[in-house]
C-alpha cells in the first residue's frame, strides 16, 4: 500500500520552535515527530511512502530519513511550493499514488493505534476516522442527524455541533486528484482536506470510523505537550509512572 505524509505548513502556532526547523522535526516524546505517522503507517501496511515538505526544509528530512530502509518504508520526497492547505499538499502526489487508493495522515497527527476495514483498501468510498472530544472546535467537526449519518462536515466551527473531531488519517481513492484540481482556496487562502470530505459525502461515497485509541494533534504548543504526554504514558516511561495511565488518557483527550 503507498502512504503519504503531509509535512509542509509553516507552524506558525510553534513559534518559536519553528523558526529555524520544521515543525515535524521537533520531538513528541522520545522521536522526531515525523517518526510517529511513519510508523502508524508502517502499522497499517503501507511501506511505500511519499513525504512532502516545502522546499526549504527537504534537505533536512533527507539527512534524517534517507532512502527509508533503516526504518523499513521505501520514501519518495515531493516539495509543495509555498503552505497552500492539505488539499493542496496532497496533490503534489497525484503521480506517486499511481492511479491506487492512497492513504493519507498528517504530519503532526500521533495516533495510538488504529483498526482499519479491509475493503477500506479496495473499493470506491473514502474513509475518515473521528476521535471523541469534549472541545473539538479546533478541527472538522461532523454534523450527524438524528439516525447518526453524517450531514456534513464543518472546519473549525466555533459552535461545534457534535463531539468528535475529524483526525489528519484519511483514505482516498484515485479521483480525488480530479476533485482538488476543481477546488478554490478558502478564507483562510488554503485548499481544504473538509471540502473534499465533503465531496465524498454528497456522493454517499464518504465512511468514517471511530478511533478507540488514543489521538492528538501536535501542532500547538499545548497539543505538543499532550502528544508527548500520551506516547509517553503509552512507551510506560518512568518518570510519570505514577499518573493512572486511563485516567490521565481521558483526562488529557478531555482537556482538548
Ligand atoms: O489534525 C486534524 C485537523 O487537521 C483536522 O481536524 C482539520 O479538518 C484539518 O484542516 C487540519 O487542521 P489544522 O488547522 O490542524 O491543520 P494544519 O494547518 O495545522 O496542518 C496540519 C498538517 O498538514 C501539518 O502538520 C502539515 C500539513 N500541511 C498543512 C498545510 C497548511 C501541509 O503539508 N501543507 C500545508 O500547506
Amino acid at each position: 500500500m503507498k502512504g503519504v505524509i503531509l509535512a509542509g505548513g509553516e507552524g506558525t502556532r510553534l513559534r518559536p520552535l519553528t523558526l529555524v526547523t520544521n515543525k515535524h522535526l521537533l520531538p513528541v516524546f522520545d522521536r522526531p515527530m515525523i517518526i510517529h505517522p511513519l510508523e502508524t503507517l508502517k502499522s497499517i501496511g503501507a511501506n511505500d511512502i511519499c513525504i512532502i515538505t516545502g522546499g526549504e526544509y527537504m534537505a533536512d528530512f533527507m539527512r534524517f530519513l534517507g532512502s527509508g530502509s533503516d526504518l523499513g518504508v521505501n520514501l519518495t520526497y515531493k516539495i509543495q511550493d509555498g503552505a497552500l492547505g492539505i488539499a493542496h499538499a496532497l496533490l503534489q502526489t497525484e503521480n506517486f499514488s499511481n492511479n491506487g487508493k492512497i492513504i493519507t495522515i498528517l504530519g503532526d497527527n500521533i495516533f495510538e493505534w488504529v483498526s482499519i476495514p479491509p475493503e477500506a483498501f479496495t473499493d470506491d468510498n473514502a474513509y475518515i476516522f473521528l476521535k471523541e472530544m469534549k472541545k473539538p472546535q479546533r478541527f472538522g467537526v461532523p454534523v450527524f442527524d438524528s439516525s447518526g449519518n453524517i450531514l456534513k462536515i464543518e472546519e473549525k466551527p466555533a459552535q461545534p455541533k457534535s463531539n468528535f473531531a475529524v483526525t489528519g488519517l484519511y483514505i482516498y481513492p484515485a479521483d480525488v486528484f480530479d476533485f482538488i484540481k476543481t477546488l478554490k482556496p478558502s478564507g483562510r487562502g488554503e485548499l481544504e482536506i473538509t471540502d473534499v470530505n465533503n465531496w465524498y459525502l454528497k456522493q454517499g461515497r464518504l465512511k468514517a470510523i471511530k478511533v478507540d485509541g488514543f489521538w492528538s494533534d501536535s501542532g500547538t504548543l499545548d497539543s505538543l505537550l499532550r502528544a508527548t504526554l500520551l506516547r509517553a504514558l503509552q512507551k510506560g516511561s518512568p518518570s510519570i509512572g505514577f499518573l493512572d495511565k486511563a485516567e490521565t488518557i481521558k483526562n488529557l483527550t478531555d482537556s482538548i
